[in-house]
């Protein structure tokens, strides 16, 4: 048995994905043979824990950033108004801090499903800050996702963001759990503290 999961991506990183990518993240990886992988959150994974894991741990990844450009249809909004969530886009130098779970590769079917308006799973370096670093799955809705909404002002999306409501509740109520949650873990993120500012002066 593998305990860490130490493959490479199966199919090309920046696969166009369609409004559901449940299909495409299932042929991504194998675990065959693999008892468990780390997951990195950054995004509602780091505070809707829904899921079992077996372990928890505050977690960076190098190279990414978190930025409200992704659309949701099925959590914080619908096809006729997307509400605005986070995803990673690449930035020389930069550090995100989220959340590492360890969970059985089972759990990724459950995953799939709620990450299915246009994330994929990629492969990643985690970073625990104490010199033992593992490799990850990480979710990312890139620019070819159906969703993509792309880059505004932080006041532009806040503003989007308060109209926006999904079966998973407001996207304002997003916004506060994230940037609460990053409080918390001592992560300072300009982007997501900015929106909040200007959603909870609105
Ligand atoms: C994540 O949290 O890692 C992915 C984005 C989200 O579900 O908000």
């Amino acid at each position: 048995m593998l305990h860490h999961y130490t493959v490479s991506d199966v199919t090309v990183p920046d696969v166009a994905a369609g409004h559901d990518t449940t299909a495409a993240n299932r042929a991504r990886q194998d675990f065959t043979g693999v008892e468990s992988v780390w997951l990195f959150g950054y995004g509602s994974l780091i505070y809707k824990v829904d899921f079992p894991f077996l372990e928890r741990r505050v977690a960076t990844i190098q190279g990414w950033t978190r930025r409200f450009w992704q659309g949701s249809h099925d959590h914080r909004g619908t096809h006729a108004h997307p509400g605005r969530v986070v995803t990673l886009v690449p930035e020389a130098g930069a550090v995100c801090t989220g959340v590492a779970y360890r969970i059985a590769p089972a759990t990724l079917e459950y995953l799939d499903h709620r990450e299915k308006n246009g994330y994929l799973r990629f492969t990643t370096m985690l970073d625990f800050g104490d010199g033992s670093p593992a490799q990850g799955l990480v979710y990312i809705a890139t620019t070819a996702n159906a969703a993509w909404l792309g880059e505004a002002s932080e006041a532009e999306i806040a503003r989007h963001i308060a109209t926006a409501v999904g079966p998973s509740g407001s996207n304002r109520e997003y916004v506060l759990k994230l940037a609460q949650a990053l409080r918390e873990l001592g992560a300072n993120d300009p982007h997501v503290f900015a929106i909040e500012a200007a959603l909870r002066s609105l």
